[in-house]
């Protein structure tokens, strides 16, 4: 059985090396402020423009209970901080691979305060690879509920232990920055890390999010278990594929949103296909028949990205903690949020359409993005706007009535200019 142990059983490691008074003296200044905490960054790697993945990291956070978390890749320490600050975690593995940055985090830790019933703190930092911290806390059956791994690229060795040191129920944040491989310019690279052969398509921001999803399919699957994401979330700073999943007893079903999606050049649709289907791969504009215009990358995650009813919960935390409108200054978690759920319509395929593509098909101009979709909506398709590109639309319309819909909204606007 997969139990989450209390703080007071965590191995200290190397935090009774770690002094927070001498490194606050030593530190270089570079005082940050994040959500109204304070941290110090030293010379460790942190970007400001990854806060909006640290807000929803400590929404989802909150969310959870109870909630002893590990940061595995935690930087200066600033994610583990608002853990304890902002989400209240009971407990807080701050690990970094980084030996120079333990003062570091540990001053930082230093500022979220004691628990109050015991008057001990709740966290311990160590210098260890992360891998390590997760295999010995799986060897101890010391499971964590919430687990935050920030790496680099797509380095997808610390999926599997991930899995292992996480409790059933419980919560892994991963990360991907390896926009080449999502763009399907290195598919033996993106074989290797997530199974996945990715090929060129429109909408590779997403095919990223589906990727490292299905990455952690394959590795729940392998041992046993089945994961569901709770939000997906890309940001071109970076780039940053960020997903959060919950892992889940027993294995992948065999209807599962596991399998291979096509693209077509020739008339710009997109079809999922399961692996029973990978005989009929084709196009129904090629007749039928096999066609260099079908681009097939797989197998990767097809189904949703997010769970509407989460991110609403996400959304009502927000506002309740005054994060959800930040004015012009930022990313507007409430405009993000309510996009996410929009996005999570279960009529909803995989994919985006870019409105350039559609406007260079029909030869017009590109159409406004608001009166597409409430054209499209008319016709009775599902429709909304996507998070990881503005000009874009999420859709169940084939490309041909897209097509059709712009050189409507077209000829409305020659016949407005003629009037005028
Ligand atoms: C993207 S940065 C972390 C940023 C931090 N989470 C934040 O939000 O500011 C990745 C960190 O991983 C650390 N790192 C790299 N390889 C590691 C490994 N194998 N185990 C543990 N930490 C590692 C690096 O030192 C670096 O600080
Ligand atoms: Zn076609």
């Amino acid at each position: 059985m997969r139990l989450a142990v209390s703080s007071q059983t965590a191995p200290p490691l190397s935090a009774a090396k770690i002094n927070p008074k001498r490194a606050l003296k030593t530190l270089k200044s570079c005082l940050e402020t994040e959500r109204g905490v304070e941290f110090e960054t030293g010379d460790s790697f942190f970007r400001r423009e990854s806060s909006v993945g640290r807000d929803l990291g400590v929404l989802s956070a909150s969310l959870q209970s109870p909630l002893r978390l590990l940061d595995a890749m935690c930087g200066c320490g600033v994610r583990s901080l608002r853990y304890l600050s902002q989400a209240g975690a009971a407990f807080v593995w701050a690990n970094d691979a980084n030996e120079d940055h333990g003062d570091l985090i540990a001053s930082n830790l230093s500022r979220a305060g004691v628990d109050a019933g015991t008057g001990r703190r709740r966290w311990v930092v160590t210098s260890s690879d992360a891998n390590r911290v997760l295999v010995e806390s799986y060897l101890k059956r010391e499971f964590f509920d919430f687990i935050d791994v920030d790496s680099f690229g797509s380095d997808s060795t610390f999926l599997r232990s991930a899995i292992n040191a996480l409790r059933i129920g419980g919560l892994l944040y991963v990360t991907s920055t390896d926009g080449y491989s999502s763009g399907g310019h290195r598919p033996q690279h993106s074989l290797a890390s997530y199974g996945a052969y990715v090929r060129p398509m429109p909408y590779s921001n997403e095919v990223g999010l589906r990727m490292l999803i299905g990455g952690v399919v394959r590795e729940a699957s392998a041992l046993g278990f089945h994961v569901v994401p709770l939000f997906s979330y890309y940001s071109y700073h970076g780039p940053i594929f960020r997903v959060m999943l919950r892992l889940n007893r027993g294995k992948l079903s065999e209807n599962s949103y596991y399998g291979f999606i096509t693209y077509c050049t020739r008339c710009g649709n997109s079809h999922a296909y399961s692996w029973d289907n990978l005989g009929q791969i084709s196009c129904p504009c090629s007749g039928g028949m096999v066609s260099r215009s079908v681009i097939v990358s797989g197998p990767l995650w097809t189904g949703p990205l997010h769970d509407g009813a989460y991110v609403g919960e996400m959304l009502e935390l927000a506002k309740q903690w005054g994060w959800a409108c930040t004015g012009s200054k930022g990313t507007d978690l409430d405009k993000l949020l309510n996009q996410l759920i929009d996005e999570s319509d279960p009529a909803l395929p995989f994919g985006y359409i870019k409105l350039d593509e559609v406007s260079s098909r029909a030869k017009v101009n590109s159409p406004p993005l608001a009166s597409m979709i409430d054209a499209i909506r008319k016709e009775g398709y599902a429709v909304s706007r996507s998070h990881i590109a503005n000009n874009a639309i999420k859709t169940n319309c084939p490309m041909s009535v897209c097509i059709e819909t712009a050189r409507e909204l077209q000829r409305v606007v020659n016949s407005e200019n003629v009037l005028v």
